[in-house]
């Protein structure tokens, strides 16, 4: 196959750096560090954005702060998945011009999904003037070139060209934990489910160079990071872009035959290539994970169709049959919506149905919420708001019952955790991850944090495991 995924040369990326290292030298003659504030909504690419964003302007001679409070610079980093999520951005910055106000040399820039709409960035146009710099997501690697544009005051910057995108490496990255990283190996999605904003916004699936994202990987394993994840709005078409024939199974492979002490994650999985080689490897690598999300949607085949999954319901609990068989003890978590534009009460039936066959370790419920320039935005939708939020209610309930009936079976098991964090209760001053992401509550000494350690499970609750060293 030919490559087709356009690279963003080497001497771009550098002037760049450049323009951080002009930037730089003009923080540099204030009598302290300059404030930077990232603020993140949304999914974990957005998270891995957030970082390089802050490396970049790390590299611009900011500091970073953890609130807008007293922020030179605020960058808002959006999503568009939803209209709540919308809403709250909308709120939110809304909410900064009377920062601005007080202090006018500040730098307000907003970027991420919502800003590759074309309405909102017309709504921020004209009523929110006091946001300085909007980008999308494919522009993201020239924000040192906007942002000078807007410190050496030329006004305001708009960049929300929408294109296929490309990929640019060597950007500046400062990650926000010492254990935990992600890695994005593709960017993108071509898929077009009828409901989703998301191919719209973040151009066409393309992939990084699987040397790259191996020697990255490495780097991090030498920095002591212990729980790694290899990010893609569907790491399943991972490759095809690409010369070879790279898939995501073989470079997942590549990724776990790293020598040192990791775990291997990956998110996020479209069934529909979701294959048996996939599998395999997952259940033949002990630093991949035994955890997959599968977000299945619907339980029912028509509504499937309606949403352009590719994948009937049959299908999918063949995929789930085939995981299982290889990892009796996968932990499988899903996303699912609800509402969608027609779906009748016989067809949600049809979702719980699902739920209760495969008996998911967790679930991600939706409401559909319309999404303007999408397919299913234009679909009759007969059903109240007041019968969706009841099909909700079930769904939620019937789950939670679930995840309980999951964790209750780990009690009396010992299982090998990653030692994370520091809890809120000092009866539990430590949390860890199970090898299977579930979150486990934990006495003992802080000294252990970053460290795996056997943990005998002897309590739960429908969201966590309670333990004690084993
Ligand atoms: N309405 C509700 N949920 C949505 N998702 C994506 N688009 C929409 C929408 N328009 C959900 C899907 C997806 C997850 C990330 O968000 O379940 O898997
Ligand atoms: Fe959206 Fe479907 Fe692509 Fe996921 S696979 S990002 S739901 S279009």
């Amino acid at each position: 196959m030919k490559r087709t995924t356009p690279v963003i040369p080497a001497e771009d990326i550098q002037r760049q750096k450049e323009y951080c290292a002009e930037l730089r030298a003009l923080n540099a003659e204030k009598p302290t560090p300059p404030l930077a504030y990232v603020d993140t909504y949304g999914c974990q690419q957005n998270e891995a954005d957030s970082e390089l964003l802050r490396g970049m302007l790390c590299d611009m001679g900011y500091q970073i702060t953890g609130t807008d409070q007293g922020a030179d610079v605020i960058v808002i980093n959006t999503c568009a998945i939803r209209e709540h999520a919308e809403q709250r951005v909308f709120g939110n910055v809304g909410a900064l011009v009377h920062g601005k106000r007080k202090n006018p040399s500040q730098i307000i820039c907003l970027c991420g999904c919502m800003a590759q709409e074309p309405h909102v960035a017309e709504r921020l146009r004209q009523t929110y003037r006091h946001v300085d710099l909007v980008f999308g997501p494919q522009a993201l690697w020239r924000f040192p070139e906007f942002f000078r544009r807007v410190y050496l005051r030329r006004g305001r910057v708009f960049e929300t060209d929408p294109s296929d995108g490309a990929i640019a490496e060597g950007l500046p990255v400062r990650r926000s934990g010492k254990l935990k990283a992600w890695v994005s190996i593709m960017y993108g999605c071509n898929n077009f489910c009828s409901y989703c904003i998301v191919p719209y916004v973040r151009g066409r699936e393309r992939s990084r160079e699987p040397d790259i994202i191996l020697n990255e990987i490495r780097q991090l394993v030498e920095q002591g990071y212990k729980d790694i994840t290899l990010l893609g709005q569907n790491v399943n078409s991972y490759g095809r872009d690409l010369e070879g024939d790279m898939d995501f199974p073989t470079l997942l492979a590549q990724a776990a035959a790293i020598p040192g002490e990791f775990l291997l994650r990956f998110m996020t999985s479209h069934p529909k290539d979701a294959t048996e080689k996939l599998f395999d490897v997952m259940a033949s690598c002990e630093k991949v994970a035994p955890v997959i999300h599968l977000p299945f949607q619907s339980g029912n085949t028509r509504v499937l169709t309606a949403m352009n999954r590719r994948y009937t319901r049959e299908q999918y609990l063949e995929k789930v049959r085939a995981l299982r068989e290889r990892i009796p003890s996968v932990v499988l978590t899903s996303d699912v919506i609800v509402g969608f534009p027609g779906e009748t009460i016989p067809e949600f039936e049809d979702t719980l149905s699902l739920i209760e066959e495969v008996r998911f370790d967790a679930l991600f419920t939706f409401i559909y919420s319309p999404r303007k320039g999408t397919p299913a935005a234009e679909m009759p939708d007969p059903i109240s708001k007041e019968e969706k939020s009841a099909s909700f209610d079930r769904l939620v309930k019937a789950q939670n019952r679930i995840s309980l009936e999951k964790h209750q079976a780990y009690i009396g098991t010992v299982q090998r955790c990653l030692i994370d964090g520091a809890g809120e209760d000092p009866r539990n001053n430590l949390t860890a991850r199970t090898a299977g992401n579930r979150l486990v509550h934990l006495t003992g000494d802080p000294a252990l944090i970053g460290q795996f350690a056997d943990i005998r499970i002897t309590d739960c609750s429908t969201w966590a495991l309670f333990g004690e060293l084993a």
